[in-house]
């Protein structure tokens, strides 16, 4: 029999407990900067070097970072179900959990692009700086898609979506859009699971497992268990 579809969107949640801080808890990213100053295109054309700051760091922290519990916990239940990661984050933990579909719906630390041209994409596992060109001369940016800006994969994200038999919410506050909405493409009635180290506000129907990703993710693969 052909595995059941299990679309799981994350957030920095995930991560937290590999020590990369999240967004929007009291010792969040945000706390020490201002979204404005470094991840949006103004801040960009403001102060790029504050900006290729700010993503150098978070990408060596990425580097030093190793993946946890609950990000190979993900990758196992491929053995049982067709998993389809869609993830905020810019880290690449899930790959190297083992996870095998993955969308980075808001862009990825490990590559950067023309500031011209989005398609012109390379690996950087050292710090961007200024000077840095792309093949079309312009300078590269990190590949990350900043606030005030489209998000690429949004639809590619609600189609998987749209498709799940199972659906998986964990480690996201569900404040940033269009992310946040895509739950609402997943099929009325089919089993849905939160988990979250505090369980946010959703108007959808969901199963709460109010716990640590690392352990909210084993009680999630028990109670999956039913839908073999
Ligand atoms: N285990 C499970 N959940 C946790 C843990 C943990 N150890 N630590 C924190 N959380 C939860 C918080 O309760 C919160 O609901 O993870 C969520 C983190 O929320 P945010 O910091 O808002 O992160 P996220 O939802 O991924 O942010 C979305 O906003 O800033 C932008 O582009 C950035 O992708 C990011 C987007």
């Amino acid at each position: 029999m052909a595995k059941k579809k299990l679309v799981v969107l994350t957030g920095a949640g995930i991560s937290a407990e590999s020590g990369l801080r999240t967004f929007r808890d009291s010792d969040g990213l945000w706390e020490g900067y201002n979204i404005e100053d470094v991840a949006t295109p103004r801040a960009w054309r403001k102060d790029p070097q504050l900006v290729l700051d700010f993503y150098n760091y978070r990408r060596r922290d990425v580097l030093a970072a190793q993946p946890n519990a609950a990000h190979t916990a993900l990758a196992a239940l491929e053995q049982d179900f067709d998993v389809h990661i869609i993830t905020q984050n810019i880290d690449d933990l899930h790959e190297r959990a083992g996870s095998t579909h993955i969308l980075h719906l808001h862009g990825e630390i490990l590559k950067m692009r023309s500031e011209r041209d989005e398609t012109l994409v390379t690996g950087i596992t050292t710090d961007i700086t200024l000077g840095q060109l792309a093949p079309d001369g312009a300078q590269y940016r990190p590949h990350i898609v900043w606030f005030e800006e489209p998000v690429p994969l949004i639809e590619e994200a609600a189609e998987i979506t749209s498709t799940a038999d199972i659906l998986v919410i964990a480690g996201t506050s569900l404040v940033v859009y269009p992310a946040a909405g895509l739950l609402h493409y997943a099929r009325k009635g089919i089993p849905k699971f939160i988990v979250d180290k505090k369980i946010p506000h959703t108007n959808v129907v969901i199963t709460p497992i109010e716990a640590p990703a690392t352990e909210g993710m084993q009680q999630l693969q028990v109670m999956l268990k039913q839908y073999l």
